[in-house]
This record gives structure tokens, sequence and C-alpha cells, in this order.
């Protein structure tokens, strides 16, 4: 494919999201954006932004990122002005390790319901739309991935999640990152290909699956976006 033509397609695909942001997030308020300050959640956020700058950035602070994580964050907090939120978890590291050791280790599924799904699914709870950078591409886990759907937390609110990169590749991510000079997360150039804590996420062990870094491929997902059982 030409540069032309690779060009054509990210515009277009550009000109989806921006129209499907503008109906969704423009003078309606009730919805937010959760960031990982991944490529495609920065690319996300840029183009909310630029509809509403206020628009709230949910950011899952663990506690376990990386540092290189935290001042990316920071940056791009500072000089684009974003009215971020970090969600904490009841517990801190210390906490939490002093009572069950290395969750990480020896029950991820259970740091990760401490640290990740319970506090974002508790103030996602506060909103009518959740914004996610959520792509098909990014795993077997999320093939079947809708642009739109309704998502039902514990206790049975429905919210309206938005996945406006479903379609996206890695390819156009970078490519319309460069365009709009949307600096990004130094640990790239390092080469990871999807980050999420320091403890869980390695280099990609397979070179064809930009996942396969996250938990040495012990499990591919952590929970926020299983949908959860309806409330009876
Ligand atoms: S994860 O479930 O494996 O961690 P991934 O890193 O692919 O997910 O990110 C997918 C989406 O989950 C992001 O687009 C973002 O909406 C949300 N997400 C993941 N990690 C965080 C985080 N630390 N803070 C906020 N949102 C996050
Ligand atoms: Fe814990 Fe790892 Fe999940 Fe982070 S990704 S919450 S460190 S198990």
């Amino acid at each position: 494919m030409s540069t032309v033509e690779i060009n054509a397609e990210v515009n277009a695909k550009l000109d989806h999201v921006r129209a499907e942001l503008a109906r969704e997030v423009t003078g309606k308020g009730d919805v937010c954006l959760t960031c990982s300050f991944q490529a495609e959640d920065v690319l996300l956020t840029k183009l909310a932004i630029a509809l509403d700058p206020k628009i709230p950035i949910l950011f899952l602070d663990t506690g376990y990122h990386f540092k290189e994580t935290y001042e990316y964050r920071d940056r791009i907090a500072s000089e684009w002005e974003l009215n971020l939120i970090n969600l904490l978890p009841e517990k801190t590291v210390a906490e939490q390790e002093a009572e069950f050791g290395l969750l990480y280790q020896s029950a991820p599924d259970r740091c990760c319901g401490l640290r990740k799904v319970e506090p974002l699914f508790k103030a996602v709870a506060n909103y009518r739309v959740w914004l996610t950078g959520l792509r098909r591409e990014q795993a077997r886990s999320r093939a079947a991935l809708e642009e739109s759907a309704m998502f039902s937390l514990p206790g049975g609110k429905q919210v309206l999640k938005l996945a406006p990169l479903v379609e996206w590749t890695t390819r156009d991510v970078w490519y319309a990152c460069e365009q709009l000079a949307i600096p990004l997360l130094p640990l790239y150039e390092r080469g990871y290909t999807s980050i999420g804590c320091e403890p869980c996420t390695s280099l990609p062990l397979d070179p064809n699956d930009p996942r396969s870094g996250r938990w040495a491929g012990h499990k591919v997902e952590c929970g926020i976006h299983i949908q959860a059982a309806p409330a009876r």
C-alpha cells in the first residue's frame, strides 16, 4: 500500500472517530474515557479533548506501573491540561503486599480484581458513556468486539461502552499519532508492544502477538472488559 493510500485510509478512519465522538461527547456530559496512556488511548484522548477539554480521563493507578508510565502520564496530563482522575485501589501496594504477599505472582486475577476491576467499575458507574481504546486486532479475545455495546456493571447499572478505534490496526494508530504529533510512551522504543503493570509486562514473547508480553502468556485479560454477570 502506498503512503498516499495509507494516508487516505487513516484520514477516513479519523473522520469516523471524530464524528462518533461528536455524537456522544459534545455537550452531553456524563462521558468518561479510560486511558492507560498506551498509544491508542492517548490518540483517543487527543481527539476527545478537542471536543470537550474537560472530559474526565480515568487512569487506573494500580501502584505497579512503570516509572516511565507515571512520568509520561504526568507530562501529557500537564501539557494537555487533562481532567485526569487517578483511580486508586482500597489498599496501597505496601498494605496489599503486607497482607497477601505478591498477589501478581500467586493470584493475578485477584490482584487485578482489587487494583483494576473494583476501582474501575465503581468509577464508571458515575457515567452514562464509557470510551475505551479497545481494538479487535489486539487479541483473539477481542476479535468479536462491538464498537458500541451496553455494559452491565455489578449492581445492575448499564453504561454505553464505546470503542471508536475498534477497527484500527496498530499501523493506523502509529500513523495517526505521528500525523497529529502525539508523543508516545517511551517504553515502545524499548520494544514493548502492550504495556500494563510492570510486574506483569515483558517484551513480547511471540513477535506475532503484541499482547504476548502481558502476564507472561498466563492470562490474556485483566477483567475490566469482560461482561459482568447481570444483577439478579
Ligand atoms: S488490559 O485489560 O489488558 O489492561 P489494555 O492494556 O489492552 O487492557 O487496554 C485496553 C483498554 O483498557 C484501554 O483502551 C483502556 O480503556 C483500558 N485500560 C487499560 N489499562 C488502563 C489503565 N491503567 N487505566 C485506565 N484504563 C485502562
Ligand atoms: Fe496486579 Fe499485575 Fe493485575 Fe497489575 S496487571 S493489577 S500488578 S496482577
